[in-house]
């Protein structure tokens, strides 16, 4: 038998999805559920391997073909690039990029350089830039919320959900960058070799998730 197709998931809600949608597509996936500390985890009775990554992680692996394909949400593919199919939008974990500042500032008042904080520096350059507005960008790794209220930064490019997190930190979206939500994605190797068993587990998904 050929090795199984292995699936990187990205660690936390993004993996308890899919999961779910993988049960929902008929694949058993309890030793996923009672992993403990295992991070490969095999699927009963199929030729298939779950892996448990980090985001950022699901497409390192992915694009160097260790694992066939990866679930992990359209904010890490706008920031990391690199080469892989995008199939299917698995319609989960929806959230948006925006811009956000303190309640009620001007955040184009004035003419000084705005300074942005932000975990996702390619985003923010792309969407500054598709606006000709020059900005400084500070790479924050987390609760990038701080940065405003500490006076680092103007603003902060970031994930919001429900908006709680802005709102109890006295912010607010200034403007939505885009939508985002979890995506397959396909080792390009992988597509080509192992198309078939590709193609029957993304229609499996597909099916659960219609
Ligand atoms: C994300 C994001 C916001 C928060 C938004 O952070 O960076 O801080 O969730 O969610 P909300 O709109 O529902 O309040 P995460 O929980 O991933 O933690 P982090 O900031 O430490 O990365």
């Amino acid at each position: 038998m050929d090795k199984p197709i292995r699936i990187a998931l990205t660690k936390g809600r993004l993996e308890r999805d899919t999961v779910a949608l993988l049960e929902k597509a008929g694949y058993d996936c309890t030793a996923v559920r009672e992993k403990g500390r295992k991070l490969i985890l095999p699927i009963d009775g199929e030729n298939l391997e779950i892996v448990l990554a980090k985001a950022n992680d699901v497409i390192t692996y992915v694009e160097h073909g260790v694992c066939d394909v990866g679930v992990v949400g359209k904010d890490t593919i706008m920031e990391m690039q690199g080469k892989f199919f995008e199939v299917a939008d698995l319609g989960f974990g929806r959230c948006r990029f925006a811009l956000a500042a303190k309640k009620g500032s001007d955040f184009y008042s004035g003419y000084n350089v705005k300074t942005i904080a932000t975990k996702y520096p390619n985003v923010t350059r792309s969407y500054f830039e598709s606006k000709g507005m020059d900005v400084e960008i500070v790479k924050i790794e987390g609760s990038v919320e701080l940065a405003p209220l500490l006076e680092l930064s103007d603003a902060i490019v970031d994930i919001v959900e429900t908006g709680t997190t802005l709102k109890e930190n006295g912010l607010e979206v200034k403007e939505y960058v885009c939508p985002i939500s979890a995506r397959l994605i396909v080792n390009m190797v992988s597509m080509k070799t192992r198309r078939q068993e590709i193609e029957r587990l993304v229609t499996k998904l597909d099916w659960a998730n219609a």
